[in-house]
């Protein structure tokens, strides 16, 4: 709430380490993660700039919990999504204000448990193929597999049997469509729409033809499903015939078409990145893997792992639990729509904010010894309340991801199928890296199955 007393934003602490023109840009850019977690030692809300702006990050738990949950309606997301409406339309991820409430209901039989428990079948089935393709002992590019078994996993979710062509499309559009983080922070990008007032990209031709030639294709899909007597069902079908349940009225053919955009973006790199960390987490800690091993043995033993084993596979969901801690999304960000005070500082309309899910997982007051993975700090022993508001690997409040289940699913599926069959260990020892763009993944992760 905006009080008379509030201060100014020039009263917040300002970052040490400013370069004139460019202000923390760089580190931003060369040291994403420590400098964040640096930002906590100024106080719970700190200033920083790219570039001629002033951007506040919160670094405390119930500062983040007013921004996404309590205040969560001041706000919008930002440039970022201003960028990314142009490309991926007004879905659920670049929406704002009442259109995103109203999107958001009318979608939500997409991510319904039954949605969920049909597109596990997919999962299961895809995740058990793929550990079936191996050859023990030869080495496996897996940051680039995961990427691969995600996306055509995701496919069939949402199209079923995914033809070939609509693949290649999405394949070349994701191609093209990258670098709206990097704009985001980055400087120069800053002091042009400051100097210019023109916050657009400039044209990118090639991406506007893999964008056409994208949504040509996911239309002749919503085509085949409003007017067909076959319906191939999957998470299209779904939303092709979701119903406003007051006025009964259908999403326009572009809305599911953008909806379906904002899906592959949001629930494609997240969940490859994750998945990544995770093989590369349970490599690293052989007792964490053993552990594993033993439950998934006795739940499924040497037989493909299905959606209905998930519930008997605590353990498993605590080494993801902590994967998730360790390797959130890194950066939320938000847009004042109108003056809000934040820890007694009044912003006015346009105030840029970013929030951090890796600031607050690495909070040793919460997570002791915040750089060890593990998994036993999600012992429901050990579990206290202040877990909901310092865990937010999902975000929280009205913008929380409405995809968690599906990825809770098709994580556990993932492992769980994988290490049936196989032990994976790393090719060399190449010391694996961070590598930070709109999500956080490994560098390079070369990995050699063993058959069990
Ligand atoms: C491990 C995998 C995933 C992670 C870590 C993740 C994380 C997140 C986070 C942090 C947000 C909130 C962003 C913000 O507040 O600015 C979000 C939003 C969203 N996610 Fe996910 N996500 C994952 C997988 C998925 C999947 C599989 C889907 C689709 C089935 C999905 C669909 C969405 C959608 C539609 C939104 C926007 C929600 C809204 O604003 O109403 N996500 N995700």
């Amino acid at each position: 709430m905006t009080t008379p007393q509030a201060a100014s934003g020039r009263h917040v602490p300002l970052a040490p380490g400013r370069l004139p023109l460019l202000g923390h840009a760089p580190q931003l850019a060369r040291r994403p993660l420590p400098f964040l977690r640096s930002l906590s030692q100024h106080g719970e809300l700190v200033r920083i700039r790219i570039g001629p702006r002033d951007v506040y990050v919160a670094t405390s738990a119930p500062l983040t919990r007013q921004i996404l949950v309590t205040d969560s309606r001041k706000f919008d997301k930002g440039e970022m999504f201003d960028e990314l409406r142009q490309q991926m339309g007004n879905g659920l991820v670049t929406s704002a204000g009442d259109f995103h409430t109203r999107q958001r209901r009318l979608a939500q039989p997409a991510f319904h448990p039954d949605r969920v428990t049909s597109a596990a079948t997919v999962m299961s089935n895809h995740a058990a193929a793929w550990a079936a393709s191996w050859q023990p002992d030869t080495v496996l590019d897996m940051t680039r597999q995961i990427d691969t078994i995600t996306l055509n996993t995701f496919l069939d979710v949402i199209f079923t049997d995914t033809s070939t062509d609509m693949k290649a499309a999405v394949r070349a559009w994701t191609g093209v469509r990258n670098g709206a983080m990097r704009r985001a922070l980055s400087p120069l990008a800053a002091w042009r729409s400051h100097l210019t007032h023109t916050p657009r990209p400039t044209a990118d031709p090639q991406a506007d033809r893999a964008l056409a030639a994208l949504r040509h294709a996911i239309q002749q899909e919503i085509d085949q499903r409003r007017t067909g007597e076959q319906d191939p069902g999957g998470m299209l079908s779904t939303l092709v015939h979701a119903r406003d349940r007051q006025s009964g009225a259908a999403m326009p053919d572009e809305q599911v078409c953008d909806e379906i955009l904002n899906l592959l973006v949001a629930g494609t790199g997240t969940t490859s990145a994750t998945l990544s960390w995770a093989f590369h987490e349970i490599a690293r800690h052989p007792a964490v893997e053993q552990q594993l091993l033993r439950e998934i043995d006795a739940v499924a033993p040497r037989t493909q792992v299905l959606a209905g084993h998930i519930p008997r596979l605590p353990y498993t969901r605590q080494v993801l639990s902590e994967v998730l801690r360790r390797h959130p999304v890194w950066l939320l960000m938000r847009r004042a729509t109108q003056p809000v005070a934040i820890n007694g500082t009044h912003l006015p309309t346009g105030t840029r904010l970013y929030l951090s899910p890796h600031i607050l997982h690495h909070d040793p007051d919460h997570f002791p010894d915040p750089f060890t993975f593990d998994p036993d700090r999600w012992h429901p022993d050990r579990l206290t309340p202040h877990h909901t508001d310092t865990f937010i690997p999902f975000g929280a409040g009205r913008r929380r991801c409405a995809g968690d289940d599906h990825a809770w699913t098709q994580l556990t599926l993932m492992v769980a199928n994988v290490l049936t069959r196989w032990r994976l260990r790393p090719a060399d020892d190449h010391p694996v890296r961070s590598r930070v763009g709109t999500v956080e993944r490994p560098d390079r992760l070369l990995m050699v199955p063993t058959r069990r």
